[in-house]
């Protein structure tokens, strides 16, 4: 297990001793972790093993029984969903987000409109959406849709449904970007894609990212932490995680032989 360094100030998040228990069951056991600025870490770890409860805990959706969240030096354990998600925190779910009903650009302008606190409504003066729409456009362009504009989000292929779902995150210009298995039920082709994707989209950026393709983790990622049962049992490069005796016992040995 990697020690982690308690005065790391170049820390975007970090997390100290977190525990969560739905009643008696203990989901996340004693969790110590640090996404440092900049960088791609991903988690790992077999079903059920607490990885999107972690990322719940980190969103706020869920409040930690205990333990500290900090976004850089702010604590954010007790701080509403809302409120993370404008101090610069933003995730997607384990289940696309969608608007299958609004198209490629509505879909991705209410994610900005959002980031400005603004409501849908018609009687906003014109010179405010000119920016919004502006930002929409950038938006489209950096995940690839701008030829689907107009198109509905429920006729977008599944994999551009992911990326239309990775925009929506994006739109409020995160520093701390978290992602839940956003490759899930993709085609080799399609995972490859979008791993290209947010290499591009990464970039400036912290990126936490849940994923089970051993490839996309490995190559995507700079640091990897391994959870099983709710505890961090390793943390560190790709290298030295294909390496860990314990890790290929707890998991990775599990899915190769899988
Ligand atoms: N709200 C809740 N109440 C009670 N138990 C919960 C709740 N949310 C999650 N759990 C339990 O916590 C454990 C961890 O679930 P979690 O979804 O975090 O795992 P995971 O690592 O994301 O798994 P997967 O790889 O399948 O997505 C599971 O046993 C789950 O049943
Ligand atoms: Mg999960």
């Amino acid at each position: 297990m990697t020690v982690m360094t308690s005065t790391n100030t170049n820390a975007a998040l970090t997390l100290r001793k977190v525990n969560k228990s739905f009643g008696e069951a203990h989901i996340i056991r004693g969790v110590d972790l640090e996404l440092r600025t900049g960088e791609r870490h991903a988690f790992i770890g077999p079903n059920g093993a607490g990885k999107s409860t972690l990322f719940h805990l980190i969103s706020g959706q869920f409040k930690p029984s205990s333990g500290e969240i900090f976004l850089g030096d702010i604590p954010i354990g007790a701080v509403s969903p809302e409120r993370i998600n404008r101090m610069g925190l933003a995730r997607s779910f384990q289940i696309t987000n969608i608007f299958s009903k609004l198209s490629v650009f509505e879909n991705l302008r209410l994610g900005v409109m959002q980031r400005f606190g603004m409501q849908y409504t018609l009687w906003r003066p014109i010179s405010g959406y000119r920016k919004v729409n502006e930002l929409t456009e950038q938006l489209m362009e950096q995940v690839r849709l701008s030829r689907h504009r107009d198109t509905l989000g429920g006729e977008l292929s599944y994999s551009e449904q992911r990326s239309l779902e990775i925009g929506m995150t994006l739109a409020s210009d995160p520093k701390v970007l978290l992602l839940d298995e956003p490759m899930a039920g993709m085609s080799r082709e399609e995972t490859d894609y979008t791993a290209d994707l947010l290499r591009e989209l990464s970039a400036g950026r912290s990126l936490m990212i849940v994923e089970h393709d051993m490839d996309v983790v490995f190559s995507l990622c700079d640091r990897i932490s391994v959870l099983v049962y709710g505890q961090v049992v390793a943390t560190g490069t790709p290298e030295e995680i294909r390496n860990n005796a314990q890790v290929q016992e707890a998991y990775l040995g599990s899915e190769v032989s899988a």
